[in-house]
This record gives C-alpha cells, sequence and structure tokens, in this order.
C-alpha cells in the first residue's frame, strides 16, 4: 500500500485531500498542528495515522522523518498546512511577515528536505500548495502573497534537483475555496468580487482542490514534474477583465 503524507490535513483542502487519497487505495500520515482537530478529522478513518506536529518547528519535522523512515519509504508528500494574514505592508510589522514564512515557505522547505530520503526510497512525488495569491500580486497580501510565489519557485527547484532520484515536483494554486482559513480574511464584498472576477463565477470545492492533488501524486502523472497548476475556475487566465469590456 502507498503512503501519502499530508500537512494541514485536520480540515479543509488538506482534509479533503487525505480522504480523496484513502477512496484511491493510499496509506495516509495526517499531520497537523491542532491536536483535538485533527483527533476529531482522523476519527473513523481507516488506514490513517494522525501525527501532531508543526511544519515550522524543526524539530517536529525531524521527529515525522523519523516516522516515516522505513523501507517502502513515501509515495506522496503534500505540503498543504498555511497560514493566511491580510493586510497593508506599513502595518505588517516583521513579526507578521515572519510568522507567515515560517509556516507557508520555511514548513515546505523543511518538510521536503527532512523527508527526501524517504521519498527516494519510494520515488515519491512532492506537492506544494501555493495560491492564485502566488501567480497575480494583490494589495494586502504582501507577506501571503510573497510567501506563496516562493513556493512556486522552490517547486521548479526540487523539481530539478531531486528529479534525479526519480522524485517529481509539482504545485497546485487554489482558487479561492469556502475554507475556515478563506471565510477569516474574506469579507461578503470579498467573495463577491471573486464571482465576478472568476470566469467559472463561483469558490471551488476543497474536493476540486483534492482531485488535482491527488492525480499530480499518482503514476497517471509519472512525467509531469516542475509544473505549476493553477485550479482557480479561470481566474489566472483572466488578463484584461474589466467589467466595461464584457457583454
Ligand atoms: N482556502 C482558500 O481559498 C485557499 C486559496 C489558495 C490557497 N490556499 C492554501 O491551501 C492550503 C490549505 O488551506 P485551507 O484553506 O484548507 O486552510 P485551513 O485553515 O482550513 O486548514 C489549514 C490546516 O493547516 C493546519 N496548519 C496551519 N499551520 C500549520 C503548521 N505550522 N503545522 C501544521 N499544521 C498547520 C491548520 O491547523 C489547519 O488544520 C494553505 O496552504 C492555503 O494557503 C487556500
Amino acid at each position: 500500500m502507498r503512503t501519502a503524507l499530508v500537512t494541514g490535513a485536520a480540515r479543509g483542502i488538506g482534509l479533503a485531500t487525505a480522504r480523496l487519497f484513502l477512496e484511491d487505495g493510499w496509506r495516509v500520515v495526517m499531520l497537523d498542528r491542532d491536536a483535538p482537530a485533527l483527533e476529531a478529522a482522523a476519527q473513523g478513518l481507516d488506514n490513517v495515522l494522525p501525527v501532531v506536529a508543526d511544519v515550522s518547528v524543526g524539530q517536529d519535522v525531524a521527529r515525522v522523518a523519523q516516522e516515516c523512515a522505513g523501507p517502502e519509504g513515501l509515495a506522496a508528500l503534500v505540503n498543504n498546512a498555511g497560514i493566511a494574514d491580510f493586510g497593508p505592508i506599513e502595518d505588517t510589522g516583521f513579526d507578521r511577515w515572519r510568522a507567515v514564512m515560517e509556516v507557508n515557505l520555511d514548513g515546505v522547505f523543511r518538510m521536503t528536505q527532512a523527508l527526501t530520503p524517504a521519498l527516494k526510497a519510494a520515488r515519491g512525488g512532492i506537492v506544494n500548495i501555493a495560491s492564485i495569491s502566488g501567480l497575480r500580486a494583490s494589495t494586502l497580501r504582501v507577506a501571503y502573497g510573497t510567501s506563496k510565489a516562493a513556493v512556486i519557485q522552490l517547486t521548479r527547484q526540487q523539481a530539478v534537483e531531486l528529479g534525479e532520484y526519480g522524485i517529481r515536483a509539482n504545485c497546485v494554486c487554489p482558487g479561492p475555496v469556502r475554507t475556515k482559513l478563506a471565510m477569516a480574511v474574506h469579507s461578503q464584498d470579498i467573495i463577491d468580487a471573486y464571482h465576478d472576477a472568476i470566469p467559472l463565477n463561483r469558490y471551488g470545492s476543497e474536493r476540486e482542490i483534492a482531485e488535482a492533488i491527488v492525480f499530480l501524486c499518482s503514476e497517471r502523472a509519472s512525467y509531469i514534474t516542475g509544473q505549476t497548476l493553477a485550479v482557480d475556475g479561470g481566474f489566472e487566465a483572466t488578463g484584461v477583465g474589466l467589467p466595461a469590456l464584457r457583454r
């Protein structure tokens, strides 16, 4: 049985991804730093190993790597854990900037580095979760958007360097999904504006993002590496999206 490790698996996109892996016959290591939420999420699921850990803490990451070390290795690593903190540049103190970078960027670096031996053993696949905020700049996202743009480049670095071990690395950039993370920073005005700016006129679902992630981890994507896939209802493709230019 192939093993996938999903970070931020207690809810939202990470939980939907863990469930889809299970449906497809994988074993899943569900990692999250929110212990009660993780326990609730893992309850009743077979073939899961819940692991309480923080991807931004070196000791936690080292422990996870030890727990995942085995002859069968790790066939998929999904670096999904992330936080959002939106605010103007002038109000974003260095502590807020670092808090976002520590999880969204440093966490992806730490986890991938620590789990590379396990990924080598299984010639596994990495999927890093960035965002449309890493593809297009926006107000109020100086830390979040920059962290996600860096994740896109980090993915390419991983693909280029780890390819010789048979390890693939790809990046998924979700559009807006109604998770706890998004709802904490999306006001009704923002929700309405997103509907207007997205060609498919709606938010995506956790499941729709998970489908792309699990595909990229699977054998079906065996020759795909170093790519960035926006799963965003067409948002990124929109160039001059002026309402006045519509019919
Ligand atoms: N929801 C959206 O609209 C959206 C859009 C684009 C990108 N994303 C990205 O998708 C990913 C998942 O987001 P979501 O919307 O499902 O969020 P969410 O807040 O619903 O879930 C995130 C999970 O990650 C966990 N987590 C956070 N920091 C962690 C850490 N340091 N170590 C371990 N676990 C940690 C949280 O406890 C939570 O269970 C994030 O990287 C986010 O930036 C989300």
